[in-house]
């Protein structure tokens, strides 16, 4: 008998079957030979939220969420963090290497050269009111995006896919800037291609009436660190509608925008800005175990905490700490970290927590490092969304290139009513 094999008896029939086992896995569809009779459909997996399901194959991101690894094409996010800049990273990514000088030095050159928007997508922003959420704002252009460039639609050409993968990481900040300076009334800042990624974002964001904008150093460090700490994180929520959506063929704006509108809802990328929410609404240290209280009797998240994955740390919580000390001491202590520092040491010794394995996940602190830096809550899941945008691309790629993947389907378990009788309306 194979020893990479699963057998399994259909008591219904007292039938066995064998079924192969290839990397920790059994092939769904293997289950469908498993019938009570020939017209019976078969067995399917039912998983509502695919939480043990594996939806393809990758070799992008790993993640061991027992021991709080995460490596981009397998190398330790903490080397990364500590020795690359960004776009580095986003080029490991979606090429699958590290690029040597000359490489990253055009791609540098390319993706700087593309954080222009067409006047006619500024004019499209303008049509949103003054207070309009800058996610949505994010999303809707994004999208708007698709019409401003529509031979994005040959997806199967390589060449078109990585011209539109350099306009989006390209032109991801200058949306997002744009979205925040609507937001505040603020004239437009447009890019400024002798700044770094993270410098330029910073120019179209705060740049007022100097003539040049001269980022703070160690902010735009940060940042980058930052942007590299989101860049991805295999199946994760938006990647799945980004592989979902594009496995439709549509565009990598729509894409795109499909991913960023899943990372906004407050369990995924928006908890971030619910995080510094959550502390302005405990306010005190004193008031923490309140709080928690009310957690544990069921009112509410501990925004920031928890993980479908990691159960033990997540280890970008773990990078983002060790950076905001760096950012406090050139923007002053946020003394929000202490009450954030005290909850997490409560709810780390609270049964409650301990139990579920509920831990500081990458949006525990990030939210503070950007309000210190000068950003407003609304603004934090842009910053989410920036990086991540690499990350969607490169699974979205990895996808459209895998053979074994095509259009996204699941299937059902049909619990209604079966052939009904039509009620007339003189009857209902
Ligand atoms: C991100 O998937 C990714 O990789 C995401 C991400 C990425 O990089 O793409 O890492 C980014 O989205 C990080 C997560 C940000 N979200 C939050 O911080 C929101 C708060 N966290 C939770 O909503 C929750 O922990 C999730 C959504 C993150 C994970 O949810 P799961 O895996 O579905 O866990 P669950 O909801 O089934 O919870 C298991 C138990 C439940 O209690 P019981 O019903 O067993 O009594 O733990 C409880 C939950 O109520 N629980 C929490 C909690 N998270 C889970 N209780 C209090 N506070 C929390 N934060």
């Amino acid at each position: 008998m194979e020893v990479n094999t699963l057998t399994v008896t259909d008591n219904r029939t007292d039938q066995t079957y064998t079924l192969p086992i290839v990397d920790g896995t059994v092939r769904s569809m293997d289950m469908r030979q498993i019938r009570t009779s020939d017209d019976d459909f078969g067995l399917m997996m039912y998983d509502p939220a695919f939480m043990n399901t594996a939806s393809c194959r990758s070799n992008i991101t790993y993640i061991d969420g027992e021991r709080g690894i995460l490596e981009y094409r397998g190398y330790p996010i903490e080397e990364l963090a500590e020795r690359c800049t960004f776009l580095e990273v986003a080029y490991l990514l979606l090429f699958g290497e590290l690029p040597n000088e000359s490489q990253l030095k055009s791609w540098v050159y390319e993706i700087t050269h593309h954080t222009m928007l067409h006047e006619t997508t500024r004019q499209f922003m303008e049509g949103f009111r003054y207070d309009a959420h800058p996610m949505a704002m994010l999303v809707s252009t994004v999208a708007a995006l698709s019409a401003v460039y529509p031979e994005a639609k040959h997806v199967h050409d390589a060449e078109n896919r990585l011209q539109q993968i350099k306009r989006l990481i390209g032109k991801m900040p200058t949306v997002a800037a744009m979205s925040y300076r609507h937001s505040v009334g603020f004239p437009y800042v447009y890019p400024d291609n002798d700044l770094s990624y993270p410098e330029n974002f910073m120019n179209m964001l705060w740049k007022m009436v100097e003539p040049k904008y001269a980022a703070n150093p160690v902010l735009a460090r940060a940042l980058d660190i930052l942007f590299i700490l989101h860049a991805d994180h295999e199946q994760n929520c938006s990647t799945s509608v980004m592989r979902s959506v594009g496995s439709a063929l549509a565009d990598p704006y729509l894409s795109v925008a499909a991913a960023a509108a899943a990372l906004s809802g407050p369990l995924h990328g928006g908890a971030n800005e619910e995080v510094l929410r959550m502390l302005d609404e405990i306010g005190t240290k004193e008031n923490i175990p309140a709080y928690i209280q009310r957690v544990k009797n069921g009112h509410g998240k501990l925004m920031g905490f928890g993980h479908r994955v990691y159960k033990n740390f997540d280890p970008r919580a773990k990078i983002i700490k060790r950076t905001a000390e760096e950012v406090f001491r050139v923007t002053g202590h946020n003394p929000k970290l202490e009450i954030a520092l005290e909850l997490e040491r409560i709810a780390l010794q609270d049964e409650y927590f301990i139990k579920r394995k509920l831990y500081p996940n990458v949006d525990f602190y990030s939210g503070i490092i950007y309000q210190a830096v000068g950003f407003k809550p609304e603004l934090f899941t842009v910053l989410f969304a920036i990086p991540r945008t690499v990350g969607w691309l490169a699974q979205w790629q990895e996808m459209l290139t895998d053979s074994e993947q095509k259009i996204s389907r699941p299937r059902q378990v049909y619990t209604g009513q079966r052939s009904r009788r039509f009620v007339p309306m003189e009857e209902r």
